[in-house]
């Protein structure tokens, strides 16, 4: 019997549904209409109020291997926690936005809060309200669903999350959500956990890097034979890759961005600026390493950067080709995010010049975080 497999076109077409879409971008992607009835008919497709995360995303967090790998970070949940107990008075009312396992709004139900309401989106809400039960936190109420369409009923004094992806900016749906609970049902003058963070990245002197994950290997002879043309051609394109830097390596740190969670939104994530990477002494660049700032509470600031404890975050290598500065030179950059407009995956687009280069006349390299 003739076997059946996915082709590239319906590769591409699931590609789109990582997201849930509207019904013309599908048709647009080769899903007839007629297609699109057939698929909700059988279960294969269905309705989404809003838009969803990633369905990926989805998977990844309603397991505990993703949920461990967060709970199991000190700094993470320990700053959490010093900031909750700094931050929540008795009978304040409370929102989770993306409870996971329930931990954060347990958290705050020990810190003394009358009511935490914990959004969640996974079926790991079951699992958040069979542990706040067996924990004896009955102040913890438990909502399955879409937290931007949570009727809260009245407004709370404090909202928080753990909508930190990677580097930062990969959970920008769950910060959307967030944004939206908060104007919606925080109380004038309330407070909000994370308050604000910063984005960074530093420019990267280390051939080890790059040869393992960059540039570097197919710029060198492989047994002898030149591979070049795998990068001429675009054929190889390193993707983004997380791991742990060495502080040797990292050559001179910007702070590129800024977010503000008490009065911002998601739509901040999209920016484009400009930086200027000095060399004091002559060296080489491979890319940059991101790392970023979460300001918990007054006087409670954590870092996923080198300058920190290691964290579950650890730190993103964006691989560039390989460029010599000499010292006293600089490379210039310019650091673009954005949404692909067709499927809404957000990207991150890196411009270098370094001396004698202009930025307007090279290459963008785009990276996915998502
Ligand atoms: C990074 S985890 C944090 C989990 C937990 N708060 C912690 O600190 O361990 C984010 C959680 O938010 C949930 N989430 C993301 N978007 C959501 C949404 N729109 N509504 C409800 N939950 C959401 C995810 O399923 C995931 O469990």
């Amino acid at each position: 019997m003739n076997k059946i497999g996915i082709s590239a076109k319906g590769r591409k077409m699931i590609e789109a549904l990582r997201i849930s879409q509207n019904p013309e971008t599908l048709a647009a992607e080769g899903m007839s209409p007629d297609l699109q009835q057939a698929l909700l008919e059988v279960g294969f497709l269905e309705k989404h109020e809003a838009t969803r995360p990633p369905q990926d995303l989805f998977d990844t967090f309603s397991g505990w291997r993703s949920q461990k790998g967060m709970l199991i970070d000190p700094v993470r949940i320990g700053s959490f926690d010093q900031a909750i107990r700094a931050q929540v008075g008795p009978a304040d009312r409370v929102i989770d936005v993306g409870t996971g396992s329930g931990i954060l709004a347990m958290c705050a139900a020990r810190a003394g809060a009358e009511k935490v309401y914990a959004l969640e989106i996974t079926q790991m809400a079951d699992w958040a309200e069979r542990l706040a039960a067996t924990n004896g936190q009955s102040a913890v109420q438990v909502v399955r669903g879409d937290a931007a369409l949570f009727d809260a009923g009245a407004p709370v004094d404090l909202i928080m999350g753990e909508f930190a992806g990677l580097w930062l900016l990969e959970e920008w749906r769950h910060y959307a959500a967030f944004v939206q609970v908060r104007d919606r049902w925080l109380k004038p003058g309330g407070r909000v956990i994370p308050r604000a963070s910063g984005l960074f990245l530093s420019a990267v002197d280390s051939r080890r890097l790059s040869y393992e994950r960059g540039w570097g290997f197919f710029d060198a002879p492989v047994q002898g034979f030149d591979f070049s043309d795998v990068l001429i051609s675009g054929a190889y394109r390193p993707a983004r890759y997380i791991l742990t830097a060495e502080p040797k390596d990292l050559v001179c740190t910007h702070e590129i961005a800024r977010f503000d969670f008490l009065n911002g939104t998601e739509r901040d994530y999209l920016f484009t600026t400009e930086a200027r990477f000095d060399y004091p002494v002559a060296g080489m660049f491979h890319g940059f390493v991101g790392h970023f700032t979460l300001d918990l509470a007054p006087g409670l600031t954590i870092t996923t950067g080198t300058d920190g404890r290691e964290t579950c975050w650890h730190q993103s290598y964006f691989p560039m080709p390989a460029m010599a500065v000499p010292a006293g030179g600089a490379v210039m950059a310019r650091l673009r995010s954005f949404l692909t407009p067709d499927t809404q995956v957000l990207k991150f687009g890196i411009t270098v010049a370094g001396p004698g280069q202009d930025l307007d006349h090279e290459a963008e390299h785009v990276f996915s975080l998502e």
